[in-house]
């Protein structure tokens, strides 16, 4: 597959979009390309072997091809496991995403690719002005859009597309991650959003035994992303 950098958003917190960066990071590297990851915002860190570690930034840097120091791939590591602006309060640190930029900036130049992983959904709060969504704006990449599918998933994936629209992005494509394997209807709801939503499905990845970036891949053709059309 080609280089392809993105911001990867979800539907909300804890519905696959570290899974599915992965994957998408595991594809580029097994095809030879040079690729880093980014995850900006990291909330939930454990001091292990003279390090802060959360799961996210390890597992992102497990299928890298352009390993990077952790302090250029996530400025914000914050120990609470909360909302961003809360964890970054409690920490007296203020979230800059000018600052995120350069980062990223610096994290392109050494890589042909690079996969940045959001924090949450697409509207969480950084600071008193700022959002998430204003990252992926000053990022200007096009967006992987991760639906975890679940009661509820349908309006949840539409407001998302409609305000990475808002903000000028290009909905590059969409993965519908199975989050309820129980649920009612499942291919009805797929269909449902392939109906409304303007970019291409990448794959339907179910509820996987053991989640992995590789056993994510296996369902995912990236090749369907469309990444032609640069950002406005
Ligand atoms: N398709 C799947 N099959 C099995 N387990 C999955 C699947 N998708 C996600 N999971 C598991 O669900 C949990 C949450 O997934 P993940 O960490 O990728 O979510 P996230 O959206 O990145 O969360 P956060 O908002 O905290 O960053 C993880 O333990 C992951 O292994
Ligand atoms: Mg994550």
């Amino acid at each position: 597959m080609k280089p392809c950098s993105c911001f990867v958003t979800g539907t909300d917190t804890e519905i696959g979009k570290t899974l599915i960066s992965s994957a998408l990071i595991h594809a580029q590297a097994k095809a030879g390309v040079h690729v880093a990851a980014m995850k900006p915002i990291a909330a939930g860190a454990q001091w292990l072997d003279g390090a802060w570690h959360n799961e996210d930034v390890d597992m992102l840097a497990a299928e890298v091809s352009c390993p990077l120091p952790t302090s250029l791939t996530t400025p914000y590591l914050f120990e609470m496991p909360a909302a961003p602006h809360l964890a970054a309060e409690q920490e007296g640190v203020d979230i800059d995403v000018g600052l995120i930029l350069r980062h990223f900036e610096a994290v392109q130049q050494q890589a042909q690719a690079v996969v940045v992983e959001g924090v949450g959904g697409f509207c969480v709060p950084l600071g008193a002005r700022t959002d998430t969504a204003d990252l992926a704006q000053q990022l200007a990449l096009p967006v992987v859009l991760v639906v975890g599918m679940r009661l509820g998933c349908i309006s949840m994936a539409l407001l998302t597309a409609q305000a990475i629209a808002t903000r000028g992005l290009h909905l590059a494509g969409w993965v519908a991650n199975t989050v309820d394997p129980t649920m009612a209807l499942f291919e009805g709801n797929v269909k449902a959003l392939q109906d409304r939503l303007d970019a291409p499905l990448i794959g339907v990845v179910p509820r996987l035994e053991t989640p992995s970036a590789a056993a994510a891949a296996a369902h995912l053709n990236w090749n369907a992303l469309r990444t032609a059309q640069a950002p406005r």
